[in-house]
């Protein structure tokens, strides 16, 4: 019927038109197009502008930047390309487009991939053979050598690393990408520059304007302030959050590394021209912003600096200023903190902040039940989390490109006897493979003597086994540790939200050390899982005998599943089980008539499992046999998705 009634409204339009010159009906026709694309902004300008300006004047109070940022907002929409506002249009009209069980993404380095951004290009069908609908480049932007923090210290947010391509190079990538449904992922460095970026440079140079951008000082009597309340992030690499710069005279923050300064949002040109610096890059065809160390982008004395409430008003104004401009964007915040943290930034259901936040404590949480065998900490973990609306989209992984830092539940770890310190340690040791039966190979990051606090470093692959198993050509060995590898996975797949892999997880990739040969690497044990993707082992994801044929195939089954079945949605309810054993942790997921039940055996014992609070019979989704409830056998580290129609 609709399709019927706009074929009239064309005829009708055409008929008009019936006795123009070409050249006439071209020009209506893009002037009508022209003023429906404008009606669009309009419409989300005036949506959104009493919010946006009433939070700008209260964070800024000042008309003027206001002004321009509004008129920014439009030269920036003007130049958007037509099938980018093409996009933002079905993405409204389908505004849940990311929530689908069908989403799969993997995060990559450019160079470790595929070299440069061509290579990326050249290399998306092997990403879709990953089942893979979206891609997570890594930092790409300009950055020095050696001083990049991984990209993460940027020094033209319009640039790309030379090494990586050119910003056309980014738009093609795009493009393809788009064409083949792939949506693209980067990082937005949003609270410090490089000491490299030109504004750094000249506040280096004593000129005010740019100085006002960051935070310095000409001695030590502030920052000695901050000192006193704000922690810090590096205590090992980065002592304190301020740095000396003699030639200047001046202390500077940096929160991070010594040469990553952060910016000043007390000031509006901050926040106008790093909004800015967002919509060019989202011009350039990206899909997701990843606002990098969201929590830390605004700085009060005698306070932490982290999560204060300005912080949130920026998130919020980026969200509005997406949703005039590109709304077909998302941002995807990171986060790493502790639940009660992590949560704000959803904002609320009214006022949205970000789209997308890393599931971080369920992250660490999964590891240390890898490590203690014990899934109580884990469910209390998952209850909350599925307790939250649907409408906070979790990114669910096992590894990414950072360490893993202990943040657990220690209140509820020191009601069952548990003490924080001793159990980091007890943490650190497993995965470096010292504890007990431990298969684990890693290496920590951070490690501080005087607090005796370190993260950990390592991929899903060692640190499962498959390193150890691998250099001892111990076959029994490695059958166990794929299995615990592929169980893993398959529980991450299970919980709410959208699964992202670690590149190279899904062949079985290991620990690559060296890193340590690097002298630019060398002191960040976080390249010990930076390697560089092992193609070779790619090449054998069609052979069922070898390591990597036996973790790709088996994912790929996986995420067929995953993709065959509603009860895989974010919309499902989404509850944990009573297993009866504190080794077995149960699931379940029930959209409409489907439901699945994943149980997942975290020990080395063979079990035999009993799920409470579930009847009936089940189709085991990977053997296809009937299942009761009551009598689930379980191999050692093993899992089983468990499938019912209901009505
Ligand atoms: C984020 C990144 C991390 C980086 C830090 C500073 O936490 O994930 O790799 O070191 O920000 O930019």
């Amino acid at each position: 019927m609709r399709g019927r009634k706009a074929e009239g409204a064309r005829t009708k339009a055409a008929g008009k038109k019936k006795d123009m010159p070409q050249s006439e009906i071209e020009t209506v026709q893009t002037t009508e197009k022209i003023s429906r694309a404008e009606a669009a902004y309009r419409r989300r300008f005036d949506r959104h502008l009493d919010e946006l300006k009433w939070l700008y004047m209260e964070l800024y109070d000042n008309g003027p930047m206001f002004a321009e940022l509004c008129d920014q907002l439009h030269c920036f929409y003007e130049e958007r390309a037509k099938d980018l506002k093409k996009k933002d249009a079905e993405r409204e009209k389908r505004p849940d487009w990311y929530k689908g069980n069908d989403m799969l993404g993997m995060m990559l380095y450019i160079d470790n991939f595929a070299e440069n951004m061509q290579g990326v290009q050249e290399k998306l069908s092997y990403i879709k053979s990953c089942n893979v609908n979206y891609i997570h480049l890594m930092p790409f932007l300009d950055t020095p050598k050696g001083r990049s923090d991984g990209g993460y210290a940027v020094s033209d947010f319009r640039k790309v690393q030379p090494a990586l391509g050119t910003m056309e190079d980014l738009e093609s990538l795009t493009t393809a990408c788009r064409k083949e449904g792939i949506s693209v992922c980067m990082d937005f460095v949003m609270n410090h520059t490089s000491e490299d970026h030109e504004w750094a440079k000249r506040a280096r140079a004593g000129e005010g304007e740019y100085m006002s951008r960051y935070f310095f000082f000409d001695n030590d009597a502030i920052p000695a302030e901050y000192e006193k309340t704000v922690p810090q992030v590096f205590p090992t690499t980065a002592p304190g959050n301020f740095t000396w710069l003699p030639d200047a005279g001046h202390y500077v923050m940096t929160s991070f590394y010594p040469y990553q300064w952060d910016l000043n949002y007390k000031n509006p040109r901050v926040f106008n021209e790093m909004m800015y610096n967002f919509l060019y890059l989202a011009n350039k065809g990206i899909d997701i912003m990843r606002i990098d160390a969201v929590p830390y982008i605004w700085k009060e004395l005698h306070t932490q600096c982290r999560n204060l409430k300005q912080v949130h008003t920026i998130v919020r104004m980026m969200r509005m200023i997406g949703e005039i401009v590109c709304p077909g964007v998302l941002l995807l915040g990171e986060v790493v903190m502790e639940p009660e943290k992590v949560v704000p930034y959803f904002g609320t259901v009214e006022k949205p902040e970000c789209h997308m936040l890393y599931n971080v404590t369920t992250m660490a949480t999964t590891w240390h039940t890898v490590a203690t065998r014990d899934v109580r900490l884990l469910k209390r973990q998952l209850d909350i989390v599925n307790s939250l609306p649907k409408e906070y989209v979790f990114l669910n992984y096992l590894r990414c490109h950072d360490d893993i830092g202990w943040g657990l539940d220690y209140d509820t770890l020191h009601l069952w006897g548990c003490e924080e310190r001793s159990h980091k340690q007890y943490l650190n040791n497993y995965f470096q493979g010292f504890e007990g039966e431990s298969v684990s190979r890693g290496e920590l990051y951070n490690a501080d003597p005087v607090s005796g606090d370190a993260r950990f470093c390592g991929t899903t692959a060692s640190m499962c086994g498959v390193e150890k198993a691998g250099f001892e050509q111990d076959e029994e060995a490695m059958e166990r540790a794929l299995r615990r590898d592929v169980t893993l996975h398959a529980y991450m797949f299970m919980q709410s939200g959208i699964p992202v892999l670690y590149s190279g997880d899904e062949v079985g990739q290991v620990n690559d050390y060296s890193y340590k040969d690097d002298p630019d690497k060398a002191a960040d044990s976080r390249y010990l899982h930076r390697g560089k993707m092992d193609w070779k082992l790619a090449e054998q994801i069609s052979d069922k005998k070898s390591v990597a044929g036996r973790i790709f195939g088996q994912l790929d089954l996986l995420e067929k599943i995953r993709r065959s079945s509603q009860a895989f949605t974010v919309e499902a309810d989404a509850r944990t089980l009573d297993t009866g054993d504190d080794n077995v942790l149960g699931i379940d997921r029930v959209h409409g008539d489907e439901e699945i039940l994943g149980i997942f055996n975290f020990s080395e014992y063979n079990k035999e499992v009993s799920v409470n609070g579930v009847e009936g019979t089940y189709t085991d989704m990977l053997t296809g046999e009937q299942l009761s409830p009551e009598k689930i056998p379980l191999p050692a580290y093993g899992f089983c998705y468990l499938a019912r129609k209901h009505g």
